[in-house]
């Protein structure tokens, strides 16, 4: 039976869903792309007409929505509808670590696929290929497929095949990944409906990238992909206490790693830890497979691989008082950047979040600043009420700057948690004015001009570099 997709529905606006499914409305005229969501804000948000309120801030996806919406890509609340037109439905809801029940801590909590799953089985019509786009445990296909069959309507000629097709765009450079994906990975059983997908792909993916397999071998590969990823980071993390302590310095020891094409240059940037929503609930699931399956020494080899990303976040905050002579409190710390990498809005499992709360509870008064986060996420995300000025509180307080400038006004120590690019090159001379002294920055990303900080009389902590 040969497909002809010509209306697709993706379940789920977020950070995957909208600007992937942009991209395939770009390359695809003639498919009439429909993205929904339970979230009538979200929604909104995706069809206001000012485009710097779209929830997702991605370079080159406002240029994307400027040509595409309302023409071929659509965004609505009217789920039921647009799953009774699609001749191809993507989920890719988010699935979060269960909170409690089974596998609390570890398992991801799949109710959002499955209640997707259950709309479409009630509401599509015909023959529908459904794809995973969420990551998903392994074996999550088999889990849709039996929803899919109960039929609710007795309708006659539901046809359904389900496929896997992860999604490994890095947010920040979505819109580019997915232009030019290193592979596009297909996993399914039918060739019919996994050659439907490779022809949407075609259109501007070379064949030669695209891969296809079973079901659970594209499935797992994106478990252990983001579990390698984030295995290097934490690999050079470890090895960035060591250097401190010996005297080394990591960036030197990770290009002189990196340029053997065994290791590879990539992924090998200390920080203060991996964040973003995938890497840790990625790993948490892989050791939560590997326990199922009773691989005792496989869950735990994967479990330290987190255990290292919260003991460098923890050192961090432990270094940071203890260079401020034992006490934080009621310092003043200007934070520069909050969200969990450069590039993006999002501050989900972002080391900002544990390392602001640490200096929190030592009492500090931190300003942050974060050139895309709002002050709400980050009030959400510090579960604390913003105070209104610094001046006079005893206990820990925090407040929203708008620029370096303000936030390091009168501040003891300047802490750098996320790369962006207009922290590569601060204006030490003016800082170094503004400052209390002995004024200190502590640079996680090594990304500052220690030079110049150095000759306006600041006091440099670089991560990994030793003495
Ligand atoms: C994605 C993947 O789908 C997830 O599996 C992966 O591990 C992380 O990335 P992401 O797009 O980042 O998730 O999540 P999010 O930005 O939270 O978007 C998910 C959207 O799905 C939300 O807008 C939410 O409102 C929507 N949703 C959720 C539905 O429309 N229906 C539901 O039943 C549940
Ligand atoms: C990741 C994967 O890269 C992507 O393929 C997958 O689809 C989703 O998860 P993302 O979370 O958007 O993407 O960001 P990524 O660029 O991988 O960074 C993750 C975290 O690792 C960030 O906190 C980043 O700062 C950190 N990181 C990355 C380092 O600390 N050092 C590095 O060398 C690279």
């Amino acid at each position: 039976m040969t497909y002809q997709i010509k209306n697709i529905c993706c379940i789920g606006a977020g950070y995957v869903g909208g600007p992937t499914m942009a991209v395939i409305a770009n390359y695809c005229p003639n498919i009439q792309v429909n993205v929904v969501d339970i979230d009538p804000v979200r929604i909104k948000n995706w069809n206001s007409k000012d485009l710097s309120r779209l929830p997702v801030y991605e370079k080159g996806l406002k240029e994307i929505i400027r040509k595409c919406r309302d023409i071929n890509l659509h965004f609505s609340i009217d789920i039921n509808k647009h799953i009774s037109k699609a001749d191809m439905i993507f989920i890719s809801v988010n699935t979060p670590i269960k909170i409690k029940g089974f596998g609390a801590g570890q398992a991801s909590d799949l109710k959002w696929v499955e209640s997707s799953a259950r709309q479409i089985s009630k509401f599509a019509k015909g023959k529908t290929i459904v794809v995973e786009k969420s990551t998903l445990p392994v074996k999550t296909a088999s889990l849709i497929k039996q929803i899919l069959e109960i039929d609710n309507t007795n309708e006659e000629n539901k046809v359904f095949h389900v496929l896997s097709n992860p999604e490994f765009l890095a947010e920040g450079t979505a819109i580019n990944d997915l232009q030019n994906p290193d592979r596009v990975l297909i996993g399914g059983s039918d060739k019919e409906a996994i050659k439907a997908l490779v022809n949407i792909y075609t259109n501007w993916v070379p064949s030669t990238k695209i891969l296809t397999t079973d079901l659970w071998s594209s499935e797992l590969s994106k478990l252990i992909a983001n579990a390698f990823l984030a295995q290097r980071i934490s690999s050079i993390n470890s090895i960035s206490a060591l250097c401190e302590m010996t005297g080394a310095d990591v960036k030197d020891v990770s290009s002189a790693i990196g340029m053997d094409k065994r290791i590879g240059q990539f992924f090998l940037n200390p920080g203060p830890g991996f964040g973003g929503s995938c890497f840790k609930k990625d790993i948490l699931n892989l050791v939560y497979i590997c326990n199922h399956y009773g691989l005792k020494e496989v869950a735990q080899y994967w479990e330290k691989v987190i255990e290292i990303n919260h003991w460098q976040q923890k050192r961090i905050s432990k270094i940071f008082v203890e260079k401020l002579f034992g006490t934080i409190t009621e310092k003043r710390i200007a934070i520069f950047g909050f969200a969990f990498k450069a590039n993006t809005n999002d501050t989900r499992e972002s080391p900002s979040i544990s390392i602001c709360k640490d200096l929190l509870e030592e009492g500090a008064r931190i300003s942050i600043y974060d050139p895309k986060v709002t002050r709400k996420q980050i009030g959400i995300n510090l579960n604390m009420l913003e105070s209104r000025s610094l001046s006079n509180e005893s206990n820990g307080s925090w407040t929203f700057s708008k620029s370096t400038h303000e936030a390091a006004e009168n501040a003891d120590a300047i802490l750098v948690l996320t790369e962006w690019e207009e922290f590569k090159d601060l204006d030490f001379k003016n800082i170094s004015k503004i400052m209390r002294k002995p004024s200190w920055i502590f640079d996680t990303r090594s990304i500052i001009n220690v030079e110049e900080a150095k000759l306006y009389g600041i006091n440099v902590w670089n991560l990994g570099k030793g003495n």
